[in-house]
């Protein structure tokens, strides 16, 4: 079981999901979920060795590590990860 945490707030996953909606519920901001607006931009605080790689769409965006993603793309892989909104 994974999970996603924004401040006190913690929502479990299944290993391997798309991170979207959980970070939605957690009150980060999304626009066009398929990796263009930037909207969905976050910091990952903790845990960024559990996200995916950042895929061709966070690459065009020009993310490169794996400190800020853009949640509508990536996928958490297990364990705990540790968010904030990039803006
Ligand atoms: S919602 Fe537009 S890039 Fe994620």
């Amino acid at each position: 079981m994974a999970s996603i945490s924004l401040g006190d707030n913690k929502i479990e996953l299944a290993d391997g999901s798309e991170i979207k909606d959980a970070a939605e519920t957690l009150g980060i901001p999304f626009s066009c979920k398929d990796g263009v607006c930037g909207t969905c931009l976050i910091k990952v605080k903790e845990g960024k060795e559990n996200l995916s790689a950042p895929n061709n769409k966070e690459k065009e965006f020009g993310l490169t590590d794996k400190s800020e993603r853009l949640a509508c793309q990536c996928k958490i892989k297990s364990g705990n990860v540790k968010i904030e909104s990039a803006y």
